[in-house]
C-alpha cells in the first residue's frame, strides 16, 4: 500500500502493510467509516486533547479540537484526536503540580506507542502546557502547541478582576472585615464568565507566551481570547500547518534550542511572567536535551525591563493584551535583545513573524525605551538558605522590601501556617519574615502553590499589605508580593530551610542575590544532627514514585528517569 514516491512515514509501520497485523491496524479504525484510502501514506496526525470537565479552563477543547481536525483534513492529513490526562488548577488536590510528570508520560507513550507522524498540542490551564510540551519533546516528532486562550476580562461592579489575583485580593479584604462575605460570593461568577484559562499573567498566560516565544505555535497563540471566532481560526491554521512540518520533518529538536530558550527568558521578563516558567522550561529544556540552568534565568532575563501592564505585576487583562497587539508586539519591542535566528512551526524566524508587528495601545505595552517596570526578570538568590537557588519576581514584589533584615516567624507546614496565622496572639509584625517550610516536591508532595501565605489578620487591620515571605513552594502566577520561592534543597530534602527557628534574622537583598539566615554554621551544625527526614507521605502508588524520583526545583522537578528524549522510534508489533 505504501506509495514508493514518498518518504515512508512512520504512520505507514501500522497502515501500509498487506499482512496479518496490517489488517488489524486498519479494520478497526474503520468501524466509524474511515475509508481505504486514508491510509495512503498521508500524514496521520494526532490531536493531543486535554479536554475534561474538571479542568474548567480546556472546557471548550472539543470545539478546538473540531477546528484543529478540519485544518488537518485540509491539508491531506489524517487527524486522529486522542484523549490525555488532565490537570485542573483549581479542583486537583493537594496540587495539580504533583501529576505534571504522571501527565508528560501519558502524553509521551500515547504519541510514540501509536501510529502517529505529527501532533497538534491542546493545552490551556497551567500544567497542562508543559505536561504537553515535555511528554511530546521526548518523542521529538513534529509538534505544534495550540491554546485555549485567555477568558474574557473579569468584570466587578463597574471594574476589572482578574482571575486568580483578584482572589488573593479580596480574601484578604475578607479577613481585614473591609469586604462583606455577601460580596465575596457574587464576585465568583463576575469572574470567570466564559470559556478559557486565566485571563491574568499567571501561569497559564505564560506558558501559552513560552510555547510562542519558543516558536512552537503559530504567531498570536499566547492571547486570542478562548471565544474570539480568531482562536478558531488559529487552531485551523495549526492544523493545516502541522501536515506541512510533516513532509517538511519539522520536528521539536530543530525549533526547542538553546537559543530559543534563552528568547523564551527574554520575553518572559518582559511580559513579567510567572515564576512557574523557570520550573517548567527547565524540565522541557531537560527532556530535548537543551544544558539550560537556574542561573541562566538572571544571567539573561534580570536586567530586561516588564513591558506589561497586565496583573499581577500591572492593571490590565488579557483580553486588552490581544487588542494591543499580543505578543508578537511585545517581542518586536525586544528587537535589541532578541536572537533573530530561532526557527518557529511556521518554517520561519521568529524575529521575521514579529518585525513588523502592530502596537495599538502604549498603555498596555510599553516601549523598550520607556518600559512599565524597569530590570524585572526572575532573580536567582544564593545564600546558606538557598545553596541551590531560590527566586522572586521583583516586578510583583514591594520595592522597599527587597533589601530587607528581619525576625523569622516559622510555620513548620501548610497546615501549621493556616493554624498559626489567624491566631491574634502570634508574636509577629510587619518587619518579620513569615517562613514556611515542607512546601516543596518531596514536602507538600508536589510543591503547592502556597508561597504566597496569607498576613495575620491583626497586620492587614493595620493596613499592611506585603511582607517578606520565604518557603520551599511556588506561587500561582497570578500572585504577588514580596516572596520568595523554590527554596532549595527543600526542607523536607534536608536543606537548611529545615533549620530556620523562630526568631532566627533573615536577610534578603535582591539588589545583591543573596538570601542568608544569620545563624552560625555550628548552631545549624547541631540543629541539623537533631533533623529527621519525613517518611514518604504515601507508601505506594503514583505519590510513592513521585517522591522517590523527583528533582528539585532548580532541576526543573522532573523525575530523574524522565530527563531526556527516547526518541519515535517504532515500538514492536502488539500481536
Ligand atoms: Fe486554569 Fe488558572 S486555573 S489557568
Ligand atoms: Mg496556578
Amino acid at each position: 500500500m505504501s506509495d514508493t514516491k514518498r518518504p515512508l512515514r512512520r504512520s505507514q509501520a501500522w497502515f501500509g502493510r498487506h499482512d496479518r497485523d496490517g489488517f488489524i491496524y486498519r479494520s478497526w479504525l474503520k468501524n466509524r467509516g474511515i475509508p481505504h484510502d486514508q491510509f495512503d501514506g498521508r500524514p496521520v496526525i494526532g490531536i493531543c486533547n486535554t479536554y475534561s470537565e474538571l479542568t474548567p479552563c480546556n472546557s471548550h477543547f472539543r470545539t478546538l479540537a473540531e477546528q484543529v481536525k478540519i485544518g488537518v483534513w485540509e491539508a491531506g492529513g489524517f487527524p486522529l484526536e486522542f484523549p490525555v490526562m488532565s490537570l485542573g488548577e483549581t479542583l486537583l488536590r493537594p496540587t495539580a503540580m504533583l501529576f505534571r510528570n504522571l501527565a508528560s508520560m501519558d502524553v509521551e507513550e500515547s504519541i510514540r506507542g501509536n501510529p502517529l507522524d505529527g501532533v497538534v498540542l491542546l493545552m490551556g490551564c497551567d500544567k497542562t502546557t508543559p505536561a504537553l510540551m515535555m511528554g511530546a519533546a521526548s518523542v521529538d516528532l513534529p509538534a505544534i502547541g495550540v491554546s485555549g486562550g485567555p477568558m474574557l476580562s473579569g468584570k466587578f461592579r463597574g471594574g476589572e478582576l482578574g482571575s486568580g489575583t483578584g482572589v488573593w485580593q479580596m480574601s484578604e479584604e475578607v479577613r481585614a472585615g473591609r469586604m462583606a462575605q455577601e460580596d465575596f460570593f457574587e464576585a465568583e461568577s463576575c469572574m470567570h464568565r466564559s470559556h478559557g484559562h486565566c485571563m491574568t499573567m499567571g501561569t497559564a498566560s505564560t506558558m501559552a507566551s513560552m510555547v510562542e516565544s519558543l516558536g512552537m505555535s503559530l504567531p498570536g497563540n499566547a492571547a486570542i481570547p478562548a471565544v474570539d471566532g480568531r482562536r478558531n481560526v488559529l487552531a485551523r491554521a495549526s492544523g493545516r500547518r502541522i501536515v506541512e512540518m510533516v513532509k517538511e520533518d519539522l520536528v521539536m529538536s530543530k525549533i526547542l534550542t538553546r537559543a530559543a530558550f534563552e528568547n523564551a527568558i527574554r520575553v518572559n521578563a518582559a511580559i513579567g511572567g510567572s515564576t512557574n516558567a523557570v520550573i517548567h522550561l527547565l524540565a522541557i529544556a531537560g527532556r530535548i536535551g537543551i544544558d539550560l540552568s537556574l542561573d541562566d534565568w538572571d544571567e539573561i532575563g534580570h536586567k530586561l525591563p516588564c513591558l506589561l501592564d497586565l496583573q499581577p505585576s500591572g492593571k490590565h487583562l488579557m483580553e486588552d493584551f490581544y487588542y494591543a497587539g499580543g505578543l508578537p508586539a511585545v517581542i518586536r519591542e525586544l528587537e535589541s535583545v532578541i536572537d533573530r535566528q530561532t526557527l518557529t512551526v511556521n518554517g520561519r524566524t521568529l524575529w521575521d513573524n514579529c518585525k513588523d508587528a502592530p502596537n495599538w495601545n502604549r498603555e498596555v505595552i510599553h516601549s523598550f525605551g520607556e518600559p512599565f517596570k524597569p530590570e524585572a526578570g526572575i532573580a536567582v538568590l544564593r545564600g546558606n538558605l538557598c545553596p541551590d537557588g531560590a527566586v522572586i519576581k521583583p516586578s510583583a514584589a514591594t520595592p522597599a522590601l527587597l533589601k530587607h533584615r528581619g525576625r523569622a516567624v516559622v510555620f513548620e507546614n501548610s497546615d501549621h501556617m493556616h493554624e498559626r496565622l489567624d491566631d491574634e496572639s502570634l508574636d509577629v509584625d510587619e518587619t518579620c519574615v513569615l517562613v514556611l517550610k515542607n512546601c516543596g516536591p518531596k514536602g507538600y508532595p508536589g510543591m503547592a502553590e502556597a508561597g504566597n501565605m496569607p498576613l495575620p489578620p491583626k497586620l492587614l487591620r493595620k493596613g499592611i499589605t506585603d511582607m517578606v515571605r520565604v518557603s520551599d513552594a511556588r506561587m500561582s502566577g497570578t500572585a504577588y508580593g514580596t516572596v520568595v520561592l523554590h527554596v532549595t534543597p527543600e526542607a523536607a530534602a534536608g536543606g537548611p530551610l529545615a533549620l530556620v527557628q523562630d526568631g532566627d534574622m533573615v536577610e534578603l537583598d535582591v539588589e545583591a542575590r543573596r538570601l542568608h539566615l544569620d545563624v552560625s554554621d555550628e548552631e545549624l551544625a547541631r540543629r541539623r544532627a537533631a533533623w529527621t527526614p519525613p517518611a514518604p507521605p504515601m507508601e505506594r502508588g503514583w505519590t510513592r514514585l513521585y517522591f522517590d524520583h523527583v528533582q528539585q526545583a532548580n532541576l526543573g522537578a522532573d523525575l530523574d528517569f524522565l530527563v531526556g528524549c527516547s526518541g519515535a522510534g517504532i515500538p514492536k508489533d502488539n500481536h
